[in-house]
């Protein structure tokens, strides 16, 4: 029996994308995430359309490393984004998808990568550190890529919700008084186009901060035009746009966001007459975070001091619990024992770790062996971040469209534990003891 038709209680989910959950679950097992196409290409068009339709010179480019399903970035691809990679293994996926923009932020890049970068003739290569153009001279550079760099500004964001990723502490671009010289190395390399990126936070959710990051790079635009005669012609103001985790009401206001950041480029580039640029943006978390579910089945129930709940959710299939201490909204789909009790537990995972625990102490309805658990808003940084701790496979991924579901990884099996493991010969002979 499913409860379908129970009355609805708070935390109650009976379908995701128009499917009854315990069909899902059936038909792929657990742990599974579930992104609702839907939900993705409504996110897309609004972030897409409230830039586009303030600024026309727009590049929309998916960030890639937040969830790097090739099903998941065809589908964006199709909306009409680019891509934003940072690794050899993002621009192969998305070169992947068929003729895609491109723009490759990388860092600490090895020779190898950069040459990848360059041979796939990526449209956007943004340098980390000015020590890489010395590197640079030794490849083929295409005149059609626009070279630039990440700047490093070190911009107070005062946004609780959000991560910081500038400072004087962090790892990322170049400091301010090093743009002219940087750009100047550019120049003499022979580059015929310029760029220039930043990106100083992550889920910030105040527009505000989005307007001083234009801000700065509209000033360091002017100054490197004063002093270099370049003018830029592409501005990536990076991603960070931010979603709230258990309440979408308070997500980053996307319309504002775009007008404050619009504004800010139009009015530099009539004051000082410089070029317009093109305006990049890489949105990966607004896309796909409110996107994604993870299901997953209740195991076993022990009540000691404290009851706990323990599903096949465990934290190696959503790292993000533990790495930000996320708190991701629950929900139940419950088959059996549909009393309308509530009580509070801890919902742990099957990993011998004490952090495995999905969330402390949260009031549940009462919950039995065989229901489903559902995490909320795990689109953006879950699946990749999942990993086999525990010699555990990772979880099933599938993608709901109009009503279908699809499935877009199929579940790992054992083998995945010893595919690319290489037995050396000593070790398939017969001995015993210890080496002399
Ligand atoms: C260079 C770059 N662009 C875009 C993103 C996507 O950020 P978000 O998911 O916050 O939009 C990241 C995330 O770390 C990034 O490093």
């Amino acid at each position: 029996m499913h409860n379908s038709e129970n009355m609805k209680i708070k935390n109650e989910i009976n379908k995701i994308g128009s499917i009854e959950i315990y069909k899902l679950v059936q038909k792929y097992g657990t742990p599974l995430y579930v992104y609702d196409s839907k939900n993705i290409s409504l996110n897309y068009k609004k972030i897409y359309n409230s830039f586009l339709s303030k600024y026309n010179k727009l590049q929309l480019c998916y960030s890639v490393k937040v969830n790097n399903n090739l099903a998941i970035l065809k589908y964006i691809h199709n909306l009409g984004a680019g891509f934003d990679c940072s690794s050899k293994g993002e621009i192969y996926l998305a070169k992947k998808t068929g003729k895609a923009f491109i723009s490759y932020v990388g860092n600490y890049n090895s020779n190898e990568e950069l040459k990848y970068a360059l041979d796939k003739t990526v449209d956007n290569f943004i340098l980390d550190d000015i020590s890489i153009l010395d590197r640079l001279k030794n490849f083929d550079i295409n005149k059609k890529t626009s070279f630039g760099f990440r700047i490093n500004a070190d911009l107070d964001i005062k946004d609780d919700s959000g991560i910081q990723l500038s400072g004087p502490n962090s790892k990322f671009g170049i400091s301010e008084k090093h743009i002219i010289a940087a750009y100047k190395k550019l120049k003499n390399l022979g580059v015929q186009k310029f760029s220039i990126h930043m990106m100083i936070g992550s889920n910030i959710v105040n527009p505000f901060y989005f307007k001083a990051v234009a801000e700065k790079l509209m000033t360091i635009i002017k100054i490197i035009k004063e002093n270099l005669n370049i003018e830029i012609d592409f501005i990536d103001i990076g991603g960070g746009f931010g979603i709230a985790y258990n309440d979408k009401s308070k997500d980053l206001n996307i319309e504002r966001t775009a007008k404050e950041v619009t504004d800010t480029i139009k009015k530099y580039v009539k004051k000082y007459n410089l070029k317009e640029p093109i305006l990049i943006i890489e949105p990966g978390r607004y896309i796909l975070g409110h996107s994604g579910y993870l299901l997953g089945k209740i195991h076993s129930i022990k009540k000691e001091v404290k009851k706990y709940v323990g599903t096949d959710i465990s934290i190696n299939s959503i790292l993000r619990i533990p790495l930000f201490k996320a708190q991701h909204e629950v929900s139940v789909h419950r088959l059996n024992n549909l009393q309308n009790k509530t009580e509070r537990v801890n919902l742990c995972g099957q990993i011998c770790w004490d952090g495995d625990i999905l969330r402390k102490d949260i009031k549940l309805p009462i919950l039995n062996i065989g229901d489903i658990i559902v995490l909320h808003d795990v689109g953006a940084y879950g699946f990749c971040h999942s990993n086999q701790f525990n010699t555990r496979t990772r979880p099933t991924e599938i993608l709901i469209s109009n009503g279908k579901s699809y499935l877009i990884r199929e579940r790992e099996r054992l083998t995945e534990f010893d595919r690319l493991v290489k037995i050396p010969d000593f070790l398939n002979q017969e001995y015993r003891g210890f080496e002399e």
